[in-house]
């Protein structure tokens, strides 16, 4: 539970707030690559931290990332004509180069003003299927971040975005909360839900699939430089020969990745926020095999596939309580929840706890020290920046964070796992 106080600081990103400044110490996804694809390309609208950018490529494929709004009079650049090295507004005229320079004032062409003047921008770079900003102050620049998935090939991952019109706290304590996987997401992490008989779903795959039934997994958590990882401990269903029990180990790196596993695949997950009430997840997928993640499965498997509640066009959630977020009641006879995939599921419920969800209601379990410890991070962040300091996780090595889900005996640490230089599981 948090005052209401808290939760206005923990939510609000906008320009001038606290979190907002915590946000703007770190490089995040702000477009897929996709939506940028070449020279000359359409200009793509893009919204971070309650700013309105403009994303496009010149002539010569060079990224530029400018204020949406047009510096002589607001007009958006998203309209604008990509033609020649630069962005021209379709107002007036002026045209910008990648670097905020002004290349042309046709309406005002002696002013001298075309060399004073300089559109807003941010630095902006392409990697691993996105394209990513830094909106910090420039003197506190960090290195770019070196994650694991950069360095495959981008035709083996799957990487998409999904927006959704919730904080995005609703979004990163979904992903950090394991005790609702074996319950909300029934119908993929125990087909035999219906009977009380538990039927591991093998699925290597899945990262809904749980090697046990247990619904009351023990947590462990841990803060690391990066921010935070828990274990998940569950039974086997079998009790476990010599304690044998199942981890899954998801790393919660500040301020709001995560990494969540399952036997084969790791999925990272960014939450980045648009504004206060809007979302822009992106997600990599890879195997760790290094092989080709098999797209249409993921997708299907987390309902994208469903045009009432994705628009593949815009990368919207478009469910919503005038179509029930998808949900069949019918169906719920033999299906959990009645919503198709595991991300709409998920959408579901964070919709269902309004835009802003209200913090200072709530009744928390020990099931729930994982969001608790998000929540934690995130205000010692707050305090931190607010002091002049550096907020959790700036600077780190993101190199070597990975997330498991695997049987170890019962004589192994879990830390084990998760240390580089054992290799005990991977
Ligand atoms: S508003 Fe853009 S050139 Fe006038
Ligand atoms: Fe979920």
């Amino acid at each position: 539970m948090l005052s209401q106080a808290e939760n206005e600081l923990l939510c609000r990103v906008g320009p001038g707030t606290t979190m907002g400044e915590v946000f703007r110490r770190f490089w995040h996804p702000v477009c897929l690559s996709e939506q940028v694809p070449g020279p000359d390309c359409d200009p793509v609208r893009v919204e971070i931290l309650g700013e309105r950018l403009v994303a496009f490529k010149d002539s010569g494929g060079r990224l530029g990332l400018l204020e949406e709004g047009c510096p002589h009079r607001g007009v958006s650049l998203a309209l604008g004509r990509n033609e020649d090295k630069g962005l021209r507004c379709l107002y007036h005229g002026w045209k910008f180069a990648v670097d905020g320079t002004i290349l042309d004032m046709p309406n005002c062409p002696d002013s001298g003003l075309k060399q004073r003047l300089k559109a807003k921008t941010y630095p902006a770079r392409e990697a691993g299927g996105f394209v990513w900003a830094y909106l910090g102050p420039e003197e506190k620049t960090p290195p770019f971040p070196k994650w694991r998935f950069l360095e495959i090939p981008v035709e083996n991952m799957r990487v998409n975005r999904i927006d959704a019109e919730v904080n995005y706290m609703q979004q990163l304590e979904g992903g950090a909360d394991t005790s609702h996987v074996g319950i909300l997401h029934s119908n993929f992490a125990r087909p035999g839900w219906m009977t009380g008989a538990f039927n591991a779903n093998t699925d290597q795959d899945n990262p809904a699939a749980l090697a046990t039934g247990d619904l009351a997994p023990t947590l462990q958590v841990e803060d690391t430089p990066f921010g935070f990882h828990y274990a998940a401990i569950r039974q086997l269903p079998d009790g476990g020969a010599d304690g044998a029990r199942n981890v899954r180990i998801t790393p919660i790196i500040m301020p709001s990745t995560r990494i969540i596993p399952s036997p084969a695949v790791q999925f990272i997950i960014f939450e980045v926020p648009m504004n206060d009430t809007r979302t822009a997840t992106f997600a990599a997928s890879y195997r760790l095999d290094g092989k080709p993640v098999d797209q249409w499965k993921l997708n299907e498997m987390s309902g994208r596939h469903n045009p009432a509640l994705f628009d593949e066009t815009t990368h919207r959630y478009t469910g919503t309580w005038a179509n029930r977020f998808g949900q069949n009641r019918a169906a719920m006879r033999d299906d959990w929840s009645g919503i198709k995939g595991v991300v709409m599921e998920d959408m579901a419920m964070a919709y269902s706890q309004g835009a802003i969800a209200d913090r200072s209601k709530e009744h928390l379990v020990p099931a729930d020290q994982a969001v608790v410890r998000c929540r934690r991070q995130l205000l010692e962040s707050a305090k931190r920046v607010a002091e002049g300091g550096d907020p959790i996780g700036v600077e780190v090595d993101v190199s070597t964070i990975r997330a498991i889900d695997a049987t170890v005996p019962g004589n192994m640490p879990w830390q084990d796992l998760v240390k580089p230089d054992t290799g005990a599981v991977r």
